[in-house]
């Protein structure tokens, strides 16, 4: 605690802030420049097609069988046909903006304590070590309802609240729909993962805001990392695309589809999953021309909760690859900071080489 405070006050004497410096181009000092050797080749021209899933098709088939290897392969599809029309995605990027765009000293308002997650800021900084993102975040609890604190959530401008209430239950009906359908897409009950989240599974919205920066070639918005959630729908800036994900090795753009919705699943679907689907890496990538911002909602389930490798995807082929766990996010929150995987810290041990490459 009192090193992070001394950490934050140093920072704040001798840096300027993201924004600051964005505006006026400077080089982006050690702190936020990523080291070649910790995330693998920056290069990303891998021409590997991030699939489509038309949602209002998947009572089909066909459609079942594409979002089966979507979440097999890449881990990530592009949505569409999901409902929600293309002018009310336009309303959400357009409050989001408009909030980011205001004076530093109104949006400090909303600022998330040193320790704490939920409100606005960067990142918290936990070591000297930490590479930081070229990023600003606004994160807030949409559900459950009680959960939300209103003093974190802006009222300029004044429809963002609600502008944010309505968008969040959009789109939690649509990962209830996903759950049951990937479920179906195993051959199993339609419950199977979505009744592990529980009778109030949270939704947190996470809105991302990257700054021009002048050095895309050494800083990310947002570094590696996989989700904690158990699914994660991603809105994405209109026309900036930034988003990468890492398939067989390497980084490859999610392009911008102004309509659809990125689905990925969070490490908490790997676990319930027996391992079949993967929670992918993924990071943001900066650029000099323009700013960029993404809505990540995560969907995440109780935390009393334990959830855990469904039974109909266990058997002597496969073993039981995870152990039970309660509240995933917490522990994955205490090894991140270690630096430590949390997935593997939960992993069930089997002397069994196919299982470790299976698991990759
Ligand atoms: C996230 C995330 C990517 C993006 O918020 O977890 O991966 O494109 N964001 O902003
Ligand atoms: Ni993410």
């Amino acid at each position: 605690m009192a090193s992070n405070l001394l950490l934050v006050s140093e920072e704040k004497s001798l840096l300027k802030s993201v924004q600051e410096m964005s505006l006026d181009g400077d080089e982006p000092p050690s702190a936020y420049l990523v080291q070649e050797n910790s995330f693998g080749s920056k290069d990303s021209s891998a021409l590997i097609p991030i699939p489509i899933i038309d949602v209002s098709l998947l009572s089909s088939e066909d459609e079942l069988e594409k979002l089966r290897d979507a979440l097999t392969s890449a881990g990530f599809f592009q949505a569409i046909g999901h409902g929600i029309s293309s002018s009310y995605l336009d309303k959400i990027r357009k409050v989001a903006k408009q909030f980011f765009a205001l004076p530093v000293e109104e949006k400090q308002k909303y600022a998330k304590a040193v320790n704490e997650h939920e409100g606005y800021g960067n990142d918290t900084i936990v070591s000297e070590k930490q590479v930081l993102d070229w990023s600003y975040r606004l994160i807030l609890h949409v559900f459950r309802k009680e959960k939300r604190r209103l003093s974190l959530w802006p009222e300029n401008p004044s429809e963002f609240r609600e502008v944010l209430v309505e968008y969040s239950t959009k789109v939690k009906s649509m990962m209830d729909h996903l759950l049951r359908t990937i479920a179906r897409s195993l051959n199993l009950e339609e419950g199977s993962f979505l009744d592990q989240f529980g009778e109030q599974p949270s939704l947190t919205a996470r809105f991302n805001f990257y700054p021009r920066c002048s050095r895309p070639d050494l800083v990310l918005g947002v570094k590696p990392h996989t989700d904690g959630s158990g699914i994660t729908v991603l809105l994405q800036d209109k026309e900036v695309e930034g988003l990468q994900v890492l398939i067989d090795d390497k980084w490859v753009n999610v392009p911008t589809i102004p309509d659809a919705l990125v689905v990925n699943l969070g490490a908490q679907m790997q676990i319930m999953s027996n391992g079949i689907f993967k929670s992918p890496m993924h990071r943001a990538v900066t650029n000099t021309e323009k700013l960029r911002m993404s809505l990540a909602m995560f969907y995440i389930p109780e935390a009393e909760k334990e959830i855990g490798p469904v039974e109909g995807l266990i058997n002597e082929t496969r073993p039981r690859l995870y152990m039970n766990v309660k509240d995933y996010g917490d522990i994955n929150h205490k090894y991140h900071q270690e630096g430590k995987i949390a997935l593997e810290t939960i992993k069930i041990a089997h002397n069994n080489k196919d299982l470790d490459s299976w698991l990759k």
